[in-house]
C-alpha cells in the first residue's frame, strides 16, 4: 500500500480540477497590477489574488486539509484539522497574462506541517491554462494528464516522460548565468530545440510532452536563482520524477530539499536523467 492510498489526495485533485475553470474565467480584466508585493517581492496582479482566493476556498475547505500556504501570502494558514498541508502557486507565470500567453497553477500536498521537506510530499499537481485547460497529477504511483472540462475532470492518460529528449528552456538573463552553467547550456543548445514561455508550468509541460530539460539556475548575484522551493521547485520536481524523469538543484534531487522558510528559493533542473546528470557534473 502506498501513501496515496491512505490519505485522500484524490479530494485535492478533484478540488483543483473544480477551481481551474473558475480561475481561468477570472483572467479577463485581471491582468493589471495591484499596489502590493508578495513575500518574494513580486508585484501582485489582480489575477494572482483572485486565483489565491479561489484555491484557498476550494482546497482549504476540504476536510482532509489542515494547512494552506501560498506564494501570495506571507504565512501559513491553519484552515482545519485534516492531516494534509497544501502549498500553492496560485498563478504561475502570471505576467504572461498581459500578452495572452500561458499560465499555470502548482499544488504540493504534504503529510506534514509547512514549511515541509520534499520527502513529506504525498502528491502534487499542476494545471496549465493553455489553448485547453489540462492537469497533470502525480502520486507515488506515477503521473496522469487530464483534460479539464468546464464541469470537472475527464478520464486521464499516463504522463510518461519520453526517453528521447527534444526541447530545453532555461530561465534568467544569459549575462547573469555562471560560467559553469553557460558551458552546460551551450552544449544543450547544440543538441535540443529552445522552447521557453516564461511560465514554469508551460515550460515543464513541454519537457514532459516532448522530453528534454527545464532549468532556472542559480545566477551570479543570486545563487539560489528565482524559483521558490516550496511553491514551485518541490512540487514540479515530484511530478517530473513520478513521470520517469529526474531533478537536481545542481548537487542532489530537488526532493531532498528541506526548506527552513516558506518563501526561500532554489536552483531547479528538471527533465531526462542523462541531462540532469550532465548538469550535476557541469556544476560540480
Ligand atoms: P510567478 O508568476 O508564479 O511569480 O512565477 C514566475 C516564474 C516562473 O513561472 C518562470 O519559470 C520564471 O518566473 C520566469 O522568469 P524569467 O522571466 O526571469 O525567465
Ligand atoms: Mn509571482
Ligand atoms: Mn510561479
Ligand atoms: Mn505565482
Amino acid at each position: 500500500m502506498t501513501m496515496s492510498d491512505v490519505v485522500p489526495v484524490a479530494d485535492v485533485f478533484d478540488a483543483l480540477a473544480a477551481a481551474a475553470p473558475e480561475i481561468r474565467a477570472g483572467f479577463a480584466g485581471r491582468a493589471g497590477e495591484t499596489d502590493d508585493h508578495n513575500a518574494t517581492g513580486d508585484r501582485q496582479l489582480h489575477a494572482d489574488i483572485h486565483a489565491d482566493e479561489l484555491l484557498r476556498a476550494h482546497l482549504g475547505g476540504l476536510d482532509a486539509v489542515g494547512q494552506y500556504a501560498s506564494e501570495e501570502a506571507e504565512d501559513v494558514s491553519d484552515v482545519g484539522t485534516g492531516p494534509l498541508s497544501v502549498s500553492v502557486d496560485p498563478l504561475d507565470g502570471s505576467s504572461n497574462l498581459g500578452a495572452n500567453n500561458p499560465t499555470g497553477t502548482i499544488v504540493g500536498v504534504y503529510d506534514a506541517p509547512l514549511p515541509a521537506a520534499g520527502s513529506d510530499l504525498v502528491a502534487a499537481a499542476y494545471v496549465l491554462y493553455g489553448p485547453l485547460t489540462t492537469m497533470v497529477a502525480a502520486t507515488d504511483d506515477g503521473a496522469t494528464r487530464y483534460a479539464i472540462t468546464p464541469d470537472g475532470r475527464r478520464d486521464g492518460e499516463p504522463a510518461d516522460l519520453p526517453d528521447e529528449p527534444t526541447v530545453y528552456g532555461f530561465g534568467g538573463r544569459v549575462p547573469d548565468w555562471t560560467a559553469d552553467f553557460t558551458d552546460y547550456a551551450r552544449r544543450v543548445e547544440d543538441e535540443l530545440k529552445l522552447r521557453y514561455s516564461g511560465a514554469m508550468v508551460a515550460d515543464v509541460n513541454q519537457v514532459l510532452t516532448y522530453g528534454g530539460v527545464f532549468a532556472y539556475p542559480g545566477l551570479r548575484d543570486r545563487p539560489a536563482g528565482k524559483l521558490r522551493t516550496q511553491f514551485e521547485a518541490i512540487p514540479m520536481a515530484y511530478i517530473v520524477e513520478a513521470a520517469g524523469g529526474a531533478s537536481t538543484n545542481g548537487t542532489r534531487s530537488v526532493l531532498d530539499a528541506e526548506p527552513e522558510t516558506l518563501h526561500e528559493r532554489t536552483p531547479v533542473f528538471l527533465g531526462n536523467d542523462a541531462l540532469i546528470e550532465r548538469a550535476e557534473r557541469a556544476l560540480d
